[in-house]
């Protein structure tokens, strides 16, 4: 099998500074500041061949998002190796982020005071995409998101799930052979939410695009993916199909899958 993206051990720790406590805490922590690490990720392996749609799962603070910041070269890890497509993210973060596309649900990587097809005309120069397939993959995007009618509009006057379908879109226009997705379906309707599960699974079958997900819906892992991992505190604790994971935790057949992961957690002390 072809592996696409290898992470081999790879660790990462915060340093946080800690607010004193008490009476006189806002002046004492003027001159005293107590440091704390957090690691965020212990170790962390696994591999992804092409074509695969994986659901990246696990509680608050779990490590999901620093994962996904590692992949796609945002930040660098303390120690291990992460390879992904024969580069290594942060090392070779142009050539890197010309094969991958990124979007956080949290977050906006439009520019927010221009109209969106601006920000699609900027991300064209930025990529180097030639004319000709930047306006077949525009014009295919533009159908298959139906956001013909916000290209004039600011990112900033858009409503959430508008708006996610437009960086679905932004992600996607120099055809990147990986995508990741870090809570993409935050805050939609139930309407937005089936529609952008039908997208990704398409967009899967036609163009092979990899894709690693991370979500707090199980419904997205359901409908998306064939591979769920499970993170808890910087580990990885299950590598598997969502019918693995059902036997592994369910305790009855057809049981309500975020039961059964409420379960999981609770089995493996993730939850305090
Ligand atoms: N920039 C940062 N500075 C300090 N600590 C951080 C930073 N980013 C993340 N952390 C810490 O690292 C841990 C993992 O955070 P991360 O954002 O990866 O979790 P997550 O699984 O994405 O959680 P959530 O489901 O809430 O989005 C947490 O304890 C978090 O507080
Ligand atoms: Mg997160």
């Amino acid at each position: 099998m072809d592996k696409l993206i290898r992470m081999e051990k790879i660790h990462k720790e915060f340093v946080v500074y800690e607010r004193l406590e008490g009476k006189w805490s806002l002046l004492k922590g003027a001159f005293i500041r107590t440091k704390k690490k957090v690691e965020a990720l212990k170790e962390m392996s696994f591999s992804i061949n092409r074509g695969e749609l994986v659901g990246f799962i696990g509680p608050n603070g779990a490590g999901k998002s620093t994962t996904v910041k590692i992949m796609s070269g945002i930040l660098n890890p303390d120690s291990g190796s992460c390879v992904i497509d024969g580069r290594i993210p942060w090392k070779n973060r142009i050539e890197h982020v010309s094969r991958i596309g990124v979007v956080f649900g949290q977050r906006s990587q439009l520019w927010w005071d221009v109209p969106v097809k601006d920000s699609f005309s900027l991300l064209k120069d930025i990529y180097n995409i030639p004319n000709s397939s930047y306006e077949e993959r525009l014009y295919e995007l533009l159908e298959r998101l139906q956001i013909r009618d916000l290209l004039n509009t600011p990112a900033r006057q858009l409503s959430l799930g508008q708006r996610m379908r437009c960086e679905i879109a932004a992600a996607l226009l120099h055809r990147p052979q990986i995508l990741f997705l870090d809570e993409p379906t935050i805050g939609l309707d139930a309407v937005s939410k089936l529609e952008l599960r039908t997208f990704l699974k398409e967009e899967n079958e036609k163009s092979g695009v990899t894709v690693f997900m991370t979500t707090h819906d199980m419904d997205d892992i359901e409908a998306v993916c064939n591979r769920v991992m499970v993170i808890g505190r910087g580990t990885l604790l299950f590598d598997g199909s969502l019918s693995d994971l059902r036997a592994h935790f369910g305790s009855q057949e057809k049981e309500d899958i975020d039961d059964v992961i409420v379960r999981m957690y609770h089995d493996l002390k993730l939850l305090t």
